[in-house]
């Protein structure tokens, strides 16, 4: 991640931007305004991705913000660009997204110090051991009212753009999400001794759940629900696993319609654990609700995928984004780019550079929209 940001900051400066890194890890290049004191259009994505991840998720939009402050030279405009590669959006290590964002726009969560990666590390340790304070965190929250918008181009990471065969789209809203850490916990025993019918045994509770969170999600329309971790312990092919721990991450945008299936979900839970004689518990859980972009903004933002000649497909973006969390603070719009096949957090994530071209002239273009615009500046 330090080689990331020191090449980051490398571009960052050659573009012209006064890079710094926040207390949470936030690469910031800005640019300054022709008006002093002016309000910040901030572009934004982040820098980390997940295992065995592919090369756009995230990076792309970062790249792209450094490549507009390019081509924008030595043009004045009436606000400062700030380009942000944020830290830690996946939440792979510490199981919470946004991390960066979150700080950045004054919701980072304090508890979330405390809370330990796979190998035992606090999260506040980790701060440490990359030389940033935990005690600083707070201090990389934006002042209201400093954000004039904030802009995040991506990868669609889904198959709709391909297929309709259009090389961007306008996201008009970012689908909420639940994540979840659940446990099944039995007891663990000898696996040669314990007849079938004495077993507490934790994995075949969570294979059951497994299944239902898969059925379940069949049966509502766009839902999105997915079981991508297990852990079992002790974990050996001669032991009963004593305790089978899950994570469960479900998606809609409609808020209710997520939280009544994950209601569900949590009660199927519950009975599968009593008819075989188990406990069930929610060990961690974390509710990002579902967040519309800026709708003067989109509209800015569609005139300018129109003035390029394309049209302005709208979407609603099931895969969450830093935007969802900037939105809190400043009006929010997002750029989706096709992503051929349609593959994301996989190797295969693809761009086509017309696409990454494309992109950028629809992005000089919202700028100029912006510059000539009576958009109030930022605070919500
Ligand atoms: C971020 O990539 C997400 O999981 O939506
Ligand atoms: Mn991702
Ligand atoms: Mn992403």
């Amino acid at each position: 991640m330090r080689r990331v940001l020191e090449h980051v900051s490398t571009w960052m400066r050659s573009a012209g931007l006064d890079v710094r890194l926040d207390p949470a890890s936030n690469v910031i290049g800005r640019r300054s305004s022709s008006q002093a004191g002016a309000p910040a259009l901030v572009i934004g994505s982040h820098l980390d991705t997940v295992p065995n991840a592919g090369k756009y998720d995230g990076v792309l939009g970062v790249l792209l913000g450094v490549a507009a402050v390019q081509a924008l030279g030595c043009r004045r405009l009436p606000f400062a660009v700030e380009v942000v590669g944020f830290s830690e959006e996946e939440g792979v290590r510490y199981r919470s997204p946004y991390i960066g964002s979150s700080a950045l726009s004054g919701r980072f969560d304090k508890a979330l110090l405390d809370r330990r990666d796979e190998r035992g590390i606090a999260m506040a340790d980790a701060f440490r051991a990359f030389g940033l304070d935990p005690d600083n965190v707070a201090q990389a929250t934006y002042r209201p009212g400093s954000i004039l918008a904030y802009f995040e181009a991506h990868i669609e990471q889904g198959p709709v753009l391909d297929a309709c065969d259009l090389p961007l789209g306008i996201v008009e809203a970012i689908a909420g999400q639940s994540r979840l850490r659940v446990a099944f916990e039995g007891h663990a025993g000898h696996a040669g001794t314990s007849p079938m019918t004495l077993r507490r045994d934790a994995l075949p509770a969570a294979a059951e759940l497994i299944l239902e969170v898969e059925q379940q999600a069949r049966c509502v329309p766009e839902l999105r629900a997915t079981v991508g971790s297990i852990a079992v312990e002790p974990g050996a092919t001669n032991v009963i696993p004593g305790v089978a721990t899950l994570s469960l991450d479900i998606r809609h945008a409609e808020d209710e319609v997520r939280s009544k299936a994950l209601a569900g979900l949590l009660d199927r839970a519950g009975e599968i654990a009593v008819r075989r004689q188990l406990t069930f518990r929610v060990v961690e859980a974390e509710h990002h609700n579902a967040v519309p972009a800026d709708s003067q903004l989109t509209g800015m933002l569609a005139s300018a995928v129109a003035d390029a000649g394309l049209e302005a497909r709208r979407m609603v973006s099931g895969a969450g984004h830093d935007g969802a969390i900037v939105a809190a603070i400043a009006p929010m719009a997002m750029l989706f780019l096709r992503s051929p096949g349609g593959a994301s957090h996989h190797p295969d994530e693809a761009v086509h550079l017309g696409d990454v071209r494309t992109a950028l002239d629809v992005i000089l273009r919202f700028i100029d929209k912006l510059a000539t615009s009576r958009l109030p500046a930022g605070e919500r």
